[in-house]
């Protein structure tokens, strides 16, 4: 009965997609920063070192999604942090090496209507020091403790995602372009780290619209500190900032570590900005690996009932069972063919978005 409930449920057209525009990869509108990296050979002389390269030392302020209007909702009671240190320079100078390398810029640039220029989907392959930062346990203890959940990373694709903003005119009255426009994360929390030196920046917060329709803001961290966000629950923007040359900022995503807990991840906003077939494969992954654990979670409560004599629990067992098909229904849903985006532009707009996806779908063969 159960088995047929699923494929019932799989089966539902696909919803409408609302997407982002994208700009074919290979047109930068801006050059990268001044200070060009040597290649990331220096990886090898110095691996990420949680006690040489973490500069962690005090608990943060924190605002709760109660300060912020948004009681009960998400999956934590911790809505967005103060910034905090996290990594030394050293290690902000090898990750600058390793996401600004010419590898990186001709394999993992993206651009968007909500972002000139992203970077993303270069770790491990491209950046292996970015990622045993983000995949070391400590790091994990530190950014989960501050939100206030265990948090792991939701796949290695959401790893060191890079936001670039130029300002070809640091010391006139020109503003940086907001590097991303209003919107809800796709994932549940996010770590936002600071690669540029923004000791003279002005502006560059994050503002964050409360349950009642206010702003507030929260300043933006200095070169090796970092934000924590419930992201995916608070509508939020990063203001745009003046004097300064650049800003690059690497956001790293994170989901519950507990399978049990509640995952809304989605892929709305990072689909346009990604290649298809590697964060669809991982995607996939993740999710069907939380659904075994939690058919597992399931088969365990109901032998453990039967063994000791206890009634079926007709209402918990079908509630478990319509969460998981939610989950899978949700998992299917995001997988959406490129064919089938559905972009709520001009059709000159569309046309062109159609190219671009041809040439995305080239790259997933
Ligand atoms: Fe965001």
């Amino acid at each position: 009965m159960a088995a047929a409930a699923v494929q019932t449920a799989l089966h539902t057209p696909v919803p409408a997609i609302r997407g982002v525009k994208t700009t074919p990869m290979g047109k930068p509108k801006f050059q990268l920063p001044l200070q060009r990296p040597l290649p990331p050979a220096a990886y090898f002389k110095s691996p990420f070192d949680p006690f040489k390269h973490l500069a962690y030392h005090t608990m943060p302020a924190r605002h709760t999604m109660a300060d912020i209007g948004l009681e009960n909702q998400g999956i934590s009671t911790i809505g967005v942090s103060e910034p905090f240190e996290l990594f030394t320079p050293e290690a902000v100078c090898t990750m600058r090496n390793e996401v600004l390398s010419d590898e990186v810029w001709d394999n993992c640039r993206f651009s968007s209507s909500i972002a000139a220029c992203q970077l993303r989907g270069m770790a491990p392959q491209y950046a292996k020091f970015v990622y045993d930062a983000w995949s070391n346990p400590e790091t994990l203890r530190i950014v989960s403790e501050i939100a206030g959940v265990d948090l792991v990373p939701v796949m290695d694709y959401e790893i060191a995602h890079i936001n670039v903003s130029v300002n070809d005119n640091p010391d006139g009255e020109n503003q940086a372009a907001p590097v991303v426009n209003w919107h809800r994360d796709s994932y549940p929390f996010v770590c936002v780290l600071m690669l540029s030196d923004a000791s003279e920046m002005k502006g560059g917060e994050t503002a964050l619209k409360t349950g009642s329709g206010e702003i507030m803001k929260v300043r933006g961290p200095q070169m090796g500190s970092a934000v924590v966000l419930q992201g995916r629950y608070i509508e939020h923007i990063a203001l745009p900032s003046t004097n300064c040359r650049e800003r690059i900022t690497m956001v790293t995503s994170f989901r519950p570590k507990n399978p049990i807990i509640a995952d809304d991840s989605q892929l709305l906003t990072v689909r346009p900005v990604s290649d298809l077939s590697e964060i669809y494969n991982q995607w996939t992954d993740y999710r069907v690996e939380i659904a075994e654990e939690r058919c597992k979670s399931l088969i365990k409560g109901i032998r453990e009932k039967k063994r000791v004599g206890r009634d079926f629990d007709v209402d918990g067992v079908k509630g478990q069972l319509s969460d998981l098909i939610k989950f899978l229904q949700k998992t299917h849903d995001e997988i959406v063919d490129p064919a089938q985006y559905q972009i709520n532009d001009s059709e000159e707009e569309r046309e062109e978005q159609a190219s671009t996806r041809m040439k995305k779908r080239a790259r997933m063969t």
